[in-house]
């Protein structure tokens, strides 16, 4: 009896198996087609899979037909070679078959003891990262859901031990009646810089912000001299940034850091996709001078084409952020190495290593900086193609993966923007950045082809015609 009940089981998992394996291979094969915008909006695909919660249980395969019946014309194809909005990595082959090994196993990676192939396979692609990324070999690497949440980890390792260095125990303590911290951000860092600091109580309206160039890179002297304000002796982090969101600018990493370290501040670089330049011997120079920071924060989910989510904690100083995040219990099987829960906030957690463990094994290290490479080709190809055409303007110097394209007036550009996200062809945001009105193009997708990028330019070309000929 209790065998016929698991084979129903089985044979239920199967179908719901197979058929999920059906619909990614149409899925796959018809993403370079297909419209990257969704047929649904929110509400149709709400309806679609809405009503009262059954009271009966219904069979499991039917629940995917429901599924993909109401949620699929709502999905927009960020996997296409042609979209290029914010800052979305496509997905590698061996890291969706990663991923999906990921669900079956349904691994807790929060303890060395409740996984050893996940805490083996975090430990290797730890390793491996450092090195293809140039940083110090002994930092701590956590495995976090995105670059947010990186940049709150490094920052949350930052704010310990700048405060421990004048005395104070956080984690013990808290922050009421501290000394006094002082977080100094460029001013064009990323948003999700603000919001960390929210997090950790350091309040996103008191970061000094420095002034920046045409491009949002950091000036030094501006650095220095805020720098060189009282309290000279507060407790002190800079945040600094590998890629600008909309030029994809770095700041000068050698002379920033070099000055910060003389102010015996805590150096963290947000490089939630910019940093990968460091593993691509043409684009190192951008990053030259990074790797002597404190902390990092990256994704795998964007410019390493890993499936969300995943984003990358580095701290050179592990035990700054073993003390930060590190929990002990009774009931945990633990021992005197740091577990992975030490290094995320996170106390239970998907186990992301194997896909980042995957993508890094299946490319190696040249495929990685041909990939890279690639996508700032095709960046290139964007701006060269769009650069050549009468009264359209490149507003970036394009170094890495961004690319910021006027039409000219403002509303144009704007106008331009709506319609491409209806027609289909291509996906791009509008952004507004240095007081204009821009369409923002990110290449992040290891699948763009030249022709890809031909497509949409050709898109944009029909596109702004007809708005020409309406707005003028
Ligand atoms: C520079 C930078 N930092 C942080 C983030 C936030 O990353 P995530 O969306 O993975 O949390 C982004 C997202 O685009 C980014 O470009």
């Amino acid at each position: 009896m209790a065998e016929s009940v698991d084979q129903q089981g089985v044979d239920q998992q199967r179908a719901v198996l197979e058929r999920v394996l059906a619909e990614a291979l149409d899925f796959l094969g018809g993403l370079a087609s297909r419209p990257v915008n969704a047929r649904a909006d929110v509400d149709e695909v709400a309806a679609t899979l809405g009503g009262p919660l059954p009271d009966d249980a219904s069979d499991p395969l039917a629940v995917i037909e429901e599924l993909l019946a109401g949620a699929e014309p709502g999905v927009v194809a960020m996997p296409s070679p042609r979209f290029f909005g914010w800052v979305i990595g496509g997905v590698l082959p061996a890291a969706l078959g990663a991923d999906w090994l990921t669900s079956l196993w349904d691994q807790n990676a929060g303890l060395l003891a409740s996984s050893p192939a996940a805490a083996g396979a975090e430990r290797v692609a730890g390793d491996w990262l450092l090195d293809m990324l140039g940083l110090p070999a002994e930092s701590a690497v956590g495995f976090v859901t995105g670059g947010m949440m990186a940049n709150f980890t490094c920052l949350a390792a930052a704010r310990d031990a700048v405060l421990r260095r004048v005395g104070w125990d956080v984690e013990a303590d808290g922050l009421l009646g501290c000394p006094p911290v002082r977080v100094l951000v460029g001013r064009e860092r990323h948003d999700t810089i603000d919001l960390s600091l929210r997090l950790l109580g350091l309040g996103a309206g008191r970061a000094i912000e420095i002034e920046v160039d045409q491009q949002g890179r950091v000036v030094p002297a501006a650095l220095a001299a805020a720098l060189a304000q009282e309290p000279a002796d507060a407790a002190t982090i800079v945040c600094l940034q590998a890629g600008n969101v909309h030029s994809g600018a770095f700041d000068p990493f050698r002379e920033a850091i070099a000055i910060a370290h003389h102010h015996g501040a805590w150096v963290h670089v947000d490089g939630a996709f910019g940093l990968w330049a460091a593993t691509s011997p043409r684009l190192r120079p951008l990053v030259a001078g990074a790797e002597h920071a404190d902390s990092w924060a990256t994704d795998a989910h964007k410019t390493l084409n890993v499936p969300y989510d995943n984003g990358i904690a580095i701290v050179a100083d592990a035990a700054s952020l073993h003390t930060a995040m590190g929990v002990h219990a009774a009931y945990l099987i633990q021992d005197s190495r740091p577990d992975p829960m030490a290094t995320v906030p996170e106390f239970s957690r998907r186990a992301r290593g194997f896909t980042v463990w995957a993508a890094l094994r299946s490319l190696g290290r040249d495929g990685v900086a041909a990939m890279v490479d690639g996508l700032v080709a095709r960046a290139q190809r964007f701006a060269d193609r769009l650069g050549r055409l009468d009264g359209v303007e490149i507003v970036n110097d394009v170094v890495f993966t961004q690319v910021c394209v006027s039409f000219g007036p403002d509303a144009v550009t704007r106008e331009v923007a709506r319609r491409l996200l209806v027609d289909g062809t291509a996906w791009m945001t509008p952004s507004t950045w240095h007081g204009r009105v821009v369409l923002r193009i990110s290449v992040s997708n290891h699948r763009t082809t030249d022709a890809d990028v031909d497509a949409s330019v050709d898109a944009l070309i029909r596109i702004l015609k007809a708005v020409r000929a309406e707005v003028g």
